[in-house]
């Protein structure tokens, strides 16, 4: 054999596709050493597991030296009995950006084009990148009252090589949600043969009667899918399970990229136990509603331009004050999410967390 070593003196050759991705920024811990801190960085659910759900999990723990049921054959018939959707219309992922990674890998590749508004979910660009595909991003309109999805520019933008596009309602990091009659007149000028994602990872945190459940819209549209998560209202984030549903050819692909046993076992008792432990997970959920009211009716008394949110987060536009406002915040003993020149996300947490942001951004303001 002649001798390959000169081929190849850089190493494996890797994809290009890979070149200049940003990495995900996961939101920080809350910071050590301080009287208090808390950790407002990741729009996680601030409340412990339920003890039924920990009971479960403690259960599968047992098994862990078993293959978890790659089939999610019980997590499926919960989530139809629950949703009123057929279990073949079900595709669970390790956590709803896992199931958005196999949403990609079914619809694009190099050449293909992915719309979705920026600033949105983080995870879109990157994921779109490994994809090989193309991204065209839709700045949101609305100015800082809004932050809102540019919907007549998003079909606008649509074009022969477009194959996906994202909605991410409501909007992470900005909190804007989009009413049924918009996002329905969106839905009607999309092509049927583009996959439109409804992202709901916070549908639980919607109060807007305006705002329609995508689940609705799927039904009699063949290329609409929506994404749901364990991770916020259920507060099941470090288990890693999300699901789409989607019509069947749709559903079915994406059972074909998940890798196998992705979802663990633990993580599915855990989502069946919190899914019959939904009344009382919700109330959380409500809980946190109410503190959204609060901190948002605070920051607009303290002279914050905040739009309306529908998530568990607000959004605060600080352009090239951002990370001085997040080093403020972390210094008092809690961790936003800074997206720098830009603004910061604030996860709504305990009480007296929030309360704590609210001193920062109420002495912050007096500066400006
Ligand atoms: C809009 C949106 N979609 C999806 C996710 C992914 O959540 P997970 O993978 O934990 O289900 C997030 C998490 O921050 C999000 O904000």
């Amino acid at each position: 054999m002649s001798d390959m070593s000169e081929r190849s003196p850089g190493g494996p050759r890797l994809r290009e596709a890979l070149e200049g991705i940003p990495s995900y920024k996961p939101g920080r811990p809350a910071a050590t050493g301080g009287p208090v801190s808390y950790k407002l960085s990741s729009n996680e659910n601030p409340y412990p597991p339920l003890p039924g759900v920990l009971e479960s999990v403690s259960a599968a723990a047992a098994s862990v030296n078993r293959y978890p049921d790659m089939a999610c054959t019980e997590l499926y018939a919960e989530l139809a009995e629950r949703f009123g959707v057929p279990a073949t219309h079900l595709a669970t992922g390790t956590g709803s950006v896992g199931v958005a990674q196999q949403l990609l890998q079914t619809t694009a590749g190099p050449g293909d084009e992915v719309i979705y508004a920026w600033r949105s979910f983080e995870a879109y660009p990157i994921i779109t990148q490994i994809s090989g595909a193309t991204s065209v991003q839709v700045p949101l309109t609305g100015g800082a009252e809004r932050e809102a999805h540019d919907l007549d520019a998003m079909a606008d933008a649509v074009t022969e090589r477009t194959r996906l596009i994202f909605v991410c309602n409501p909007n992470n990091p900005t909190g804007a949600a989009i009413p049924r009659a918009d996002l329905e007149r969106f839905l009607d000028r999309v092509p049927g043969d583009v996959l439109v994602v409804l992202d709901e990872a916070y549908r639980e945190f919607v109060r807007d009667e305006r705002v329609v459940d995508g689940l609705e819209l799927y039904r009699d549209r063949p290329n609409v899918c929506v994404l749901r998560t364990f991770s916020k209202a259920y507060g099941l984030a470090g288990l890693r399970v999300g699901f789409a549903v989607a019509h069947e050819p749709v559903a079915a692909a994406l059972r074909k990229t998940a890798v196998p046993f992705g979802v663990s076992q633990l993580a599915q008792e855990a989502a069946i136990a919190s899914l019959r432990s939904e009344d009382a997970l919700l109330e959380r959920v409500e809980a946190l509603v109410k503190e959204r009211t609060h901190v948002l009716a605070e920051l607009r008394a303290q002279g914050w331009t905040v739009p309306e949110s529908q998530a568990n987060f607000v959004w605060l536009r600080l352009g090239e004050r951002t990370a001085e406002f997040a080093e403020r915040a972390e210094e008092a003993g809690v961790t936003v999410r800074p997206f720098p020149g830009e603004g910061v996300r604030v996860s709504l947490g305990e009480p007296a967390a929030n309360a704590l942001f609210l001193q920062v951004a109420a002495a912050f303001r007096k500066e400006v």
